[in-house]
């Protein structure tokens, strides 16, 4: 069944609708289950390891073994900020990114649904994600991205993977406008985060969270919030396993220049107003018109959790740092959780002790340039050991 998340009005999960005929309001996925946990245990790590709480045909899946990811204990970091930090890797997945988890369900509704041809406007990782499943399930994609503005990797997974990609003149918000209408008139299924099925599959982080610290909540779940599809999918995976004494305080990070949840949150109110022209280097959350708000503001105020706001130099540190200090390579976007987490213990609203969990949602190779950039070239050499040894051994200057 899918529910409308305010009239709560219900309709039958084989239709293709992606907001609420009656209302106009966004729809929520609503699984019918009832299972011991002990069921899980023993499973391989992918998505599907929670199949009976994700309502879909599993005769119909589409995977690429995602989920399953690295949930780092980040000691230095951690002592550093006076806090116990966890870091969950979601880069670790096949395109690199935690858009897997959602595709994978939302490609095996499409299955379900018989349909031909996926779509999505994305910043980046939605697409690739997409191409690699609808490629993998054999149907017709198509992609609008936000021309100049998506990073590298991305864009050659979107193409490399065989999606029909448009560079589109405008934002990721007006791109998403576009795709919707074309979805509306039924030329393809709607995989943005909109689509309820998405996140039955990212609630699955969730779901790894509590399960890995042996079904307890940690203090806090920090992320980036972009279209607000994440932080909501999460809480759903929270709320699903725990009680309402243990649960975390859901977190949510934006850039300085894309910031409407934030907005909402400062005023204390659910009503979004969106950013109009949102910039930011972290490209992927380059947003101002989040679709899931309204999911995004409950998560937040009913968990007591937080939003804030962080600017491009303090997410382009904390990536470097977190790569240097932790090994982890993230991209900008992911980075702002970590920017966010130091913001906010500084700032006294994450207290020493907290068990804290930032999830990192993409691969640092999704935008090489960032990268780059923030290096000093490698040294050019001949290849003559004596040249060499003198430099690394001798110290001597190039
Ligand atoms: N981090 C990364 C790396 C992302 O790609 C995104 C969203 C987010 C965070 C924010 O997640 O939208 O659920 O709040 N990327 C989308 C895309 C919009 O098209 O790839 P959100």
């Amino acid at each position: 069944m899918i529910r409308c998340v305010s009239c709560k009005e219900e309709y039958d999960d084989d239709q293709i609708i992606y907001t609420c005929p009656k209302c106009g309001n966004i729809l929520e996925a609503v699984p019918d289950f009832d299972v011991d946990k002990s069921i899980f245990d023993g499973r391989r790590q992918t998505v599907w390891k929670y199949k009976e709480c994700i309502p879909v045909d599993e005769s119909k899946i589409v995977s690429l073994d995602e989920g399953g990811t690295p949930f780092v204990h980040c000691n230095k970091l951690g002592d550093e900020l006076g806090i116990d930090l966890y870091v969950k890797v979601e880069g670790s997945n096949p395109t690199g990114s935690f858009k897997d988890r959602g595709m994978t369900v939302g490609m095996t509704k499409a299955m379900e649904l018989g349909v031909n041809t996926v779509g999505c406007a994305s910043t980046g990782n939605t697409s690739a994600s997409l191409a690699a499943y609808a490629a993998r399930g054999g149907l017709r994609c198509v992609v609008f991205l936000p021309s100049g503005k998506v990073a590298l990797g991305k864009l050659a997974q979107a193409m490399f993977h065989g999606a029909e990609v448009f560079s589109v003149d405008g934002n990721f918000d007006e791109a998403l406008e576009a795709m919707t209408q074309l979805a509306l008139e039924k030329h393809l299924y709607l995989l943005n985060s909109i689509n309820p099925f998405r996140l039955e599959g990212q609630k699955t982080i969730g779901y790894e969270i509590v399960h890995d610290l042996g079904w307890q909540s940690p203090d806090r779940i920090m992320l980036p919030v972009g279209n607000a599809g994440n932080i909501s999918a999460i809480w759903k995976g929270v709320t699903e396993f725990k009680e309402a004494d243990d649960l975390p305080m859901m977190t949510g990070i934006q850039a300085e220049g894309a910031s409407p949840i934030y907005n909402s949150f400062k005023k204390k109110s659910m009503d979004m107003t969106p950013v109009e022209n949102p910039e930011t280097v972290a490209t992927a959350i380059r947003i101002g018109a989040p679709v899931s708000s309204i999911k995004a503001l409950h998560a937040i105020y009913d968990s007591d959790g937080y939003c804030e706001t962080v600017s491009d130099d303090e997410i382009l540190d904390a990536q470097k740092y977190l790569a240097r200090t932790e090994g982890i390579g993230v991209e900008p976007a992911s980075a702002a959780s970590i920017a966010g987490l130091r913001k906010l213990v500084d700032g006294g609203v994450v207290d020493k002790g907290e068990r804290v969990v930032c999830v990192v949602t993409g691969h640092v190779l999704k935008d090489p340039d960032t990268a780059i950039k923030a290096c000093v070239e490698p040294t050019q050499i001949a290849a003559d050991v004596d040249k060499l040894r003198d430099i690394i051994v001798n110290g001597k200057k190039e």
